[in-house]
């Protein structure tokens, strides 16, 4: 494996419409991020993801672009994203950007021009269809946002656009050389401003199954999730290596690709040493419990099952090159709420989920929010909902003949939403996210889980994500964390997750993931205890006596 700038580094994902406000509008700005940048740096962290801050009219909250070239003002201006990068890299963090290319805005000049004129060249830049009233669709494809993919094209009656997505985020026609030109010219001039890469939305759909088909319907609208198109399409790679070899490349850029479901076959191509991309999440702890019907039909995950996700993932990543593990993001659940059981808040338990997730071979991402233990968002009422897919879910859930309480219930453990309440830096009005009234409501529990607090207190989640973090960079330690493969221990043990990292230079990571006491015999004796997220260690004749949900890291 050939070795890269990023390996050893830890990410950082910023959703900044809810990490920090500096102007007191309510809305997370560049300028809040730039206050920021000595926290980040004082956790460790070396890379930083920006979800979208390019102009928008916020649809989909800046996952639909009506313009790459410029910030949004809501977020700041183009010096501010300059004085940015600068400042980031002074404290040695390079900025990511996202970079939502699948398609853009309705809103888009682009998109604007082949309204005007379909049969012109900027029709060709998207995917346009003649279509009669009372005529069935080019094909029964469901959005993701639900509904057909297919809606009206502005002013034309007799034709429809195609959208994976919203009705407002068409989907941009990469079967075109102009424009994919045109997307490459783009990434160049931020490759340009010094960016370190790009966090590469939705990026598996931009190959459709053409001509368009229908599939069988999979529920009672008649439609078909997209899903099935996907597994049809060939030659995504196509398009994603001419991508990488007209931009990334040339600049040695971090990428990470957003690819659920990609083909067994493909991952060396995606991320190997010669990948398309740098790295691509794991979303494979996300998908547990996942169910075609709908949110309000999936199921909590166990410790069992995470626990074997992750070793399925990390033994398929092995040979190819290296994922990215995640608990959380934008789009999930808030990790500490989903993973761990109902009701299930303490920080032994955050901290465990956590450390297991982290010490995982891999790029650690860690979401906004998630070093100090945010919680899901409490929700009295479906009007408290801001989230477009949390909406269609809601509606999904009635039609299955859940009341208006239990569907409520369903979504709102999914609901995208949980992770996009504002940071809470500290307990004071406005959480210390704004002066003034935030976008969206704070999580009323922000005058107890806050940064804030936790700074000062030595055994707190953020602490432990402190050391975590230090434990990658120690020199000592770095080549068996970052490099090191993951071999299972104990796998068959219930409820318990241990690993081995490396091989010569034994490293041993035990979670005991319940509530309840276990004992763990050891393979060898205790060099070193690195870490360990409770004050107690109680080892005697090679057992180890845990406490529910202790999480240890062991040098042997
Ligand atoms: C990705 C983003 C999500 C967005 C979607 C469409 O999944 O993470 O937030 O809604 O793509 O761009
Ligand atoms: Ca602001």
């Amino acid at each position: 494996m050939i070795r890269k700038w990023w390996h050893g580094k830890t990410a950082y994902q910023i959703y900044p419409k809810s990490f920090c406000d500096s102007n007191g509008d309510g809305i997370g700005d560049l300028r809040g991020v730039i206050s920021k940048l000595d926290y980040l740096q004082a956790l460790g962290i070396e890379i930083v993801w920006l979800s979208p801050v390019y102009r928008s009219p916020l649809a989909d909250q800046g996952y639909d672009i009506s313009d790459y070239y410029s910030i949004d003002p809501r977020f700041g201006t183009m010096a501010d994203m300059d004085e940015l990068i600068a400042e980031a890299k002074k404290r040695g963090i390079s900025i990511v950007m996202d970079l939502v290319i699948n398609h853009c805005s309705d809103e888009h000049a682009w998109f604007q021009k082949a309204c005007a004129d379909p049969e012109g060249e900027y029709g060709r830049y998207f995917y346009i269809r003649d279509w009669h009233e009372g005529e069935k669709l080019p094909c029964n494809w469901r959005g993701y946002f639900g509904g057909p993919v297919w809606s009206p094209l502005p002013g034309h009656p007799d034709k429809v656009y195609l959208h994976l997505f919203h009705r407002k985020q068409p989907d941009l026609n990469w079967e075109n050389p102009a424009l994919r030109q045109e997307l490459y010219k783009m990434i160049n001039w931020w490759l340009e401003k010094g960016l370190g890469g790009f966090r590469i939305d939705a990026i598996i759909n931009i190959k459709k199954l053409i001509p368009y088909r229908d599939f069988p319907a999979d529920r009672d609208d008649g439609l078909c999730s997209v899903q099935r198109m996907l597994e049809q399409a060939k030659g995504v790679g196509i398009f994603l290596d001419e991508m990488a070899r007209e931009t990334f490349r040339k600049y040695d850029a971090f990428t990470v690709g957003e690819v659920f479901n990609e083909k067994p076959e493909e991952l060396p191509q995606f991320i190997g040493d010669d990948g398309c991309f740098s790295t691509m999440f794991d979303f494979a702890e996300k998908l547990i419990g996942d169910d075609p019907r709908g949110w309000y039909a999936c199921t909590k995950p166990t410790p069992e099952e995470y626990k074997a996700a992750a070793f399925r993932a990390q033994a398929r990543a092995l040979p190819a090159g290296m994922l990215s593990n995640i608990i959380e993001n934008h789009d999930e659940p808030r990790g500490v709420s989903h993973f761990l059981p109902e009701g299930e808040h303490s920080e032994a338990a955050k901290t465990l989920l956590g450390g297991l997730n982290f010490m995982l071979r891999g790029l650690p991402f860690l979401y906004q929010g998630q070093e100090i233990g945010m919680e899901n968002l409490p929700f009295s009422s479906i009007d408290q909902v801001d989230d477009i897919n949390t909406l269609d879910e809601y509606q999904v859930a009635l039609q299955a003949g859940l009341s208006e309480a239990e569907a409520l219930a369903a979504v709102a453990r999914m609901s995208r939403d949980n992770a996009r309440s504002p940071m809470q830096w500290d307990g004071g009005a406005g959480a210390g996210f704004t002066s003034g009234t935030p976008w969206m409501r704070l999580n009323p529990n922000y005058t107890r889980i806050n940064v804030a607090e936790q700074q000062g207190r030595e055994d707190s989640v953020l602490r432990f994500y402190q050391r975590l973090i230090a434990l990658r960079r120690d020199p000592a330690w770095a080549e068996t964390v970052v490099y090191g493969e993951t071999i299972p221990y104990l796998p068959r043990q219930h409820n318990l997750m241990a690993y081995f990292r490396g091989t010569a230079q034994k490293l041993l990571v035990i979670g005991n993931f319940q509530p309840e006491a276990q004992d763990v015999p050891l393979p060898a004796p205790v060099r070193q205890v690195l870490l360990n997220n409770l004050a107690q260690f109680d080892c005697d004749g090679g057992i180890l006596h845990m406490p529910g949900y202790q999480f240890v890291v062991l040098a042997l």
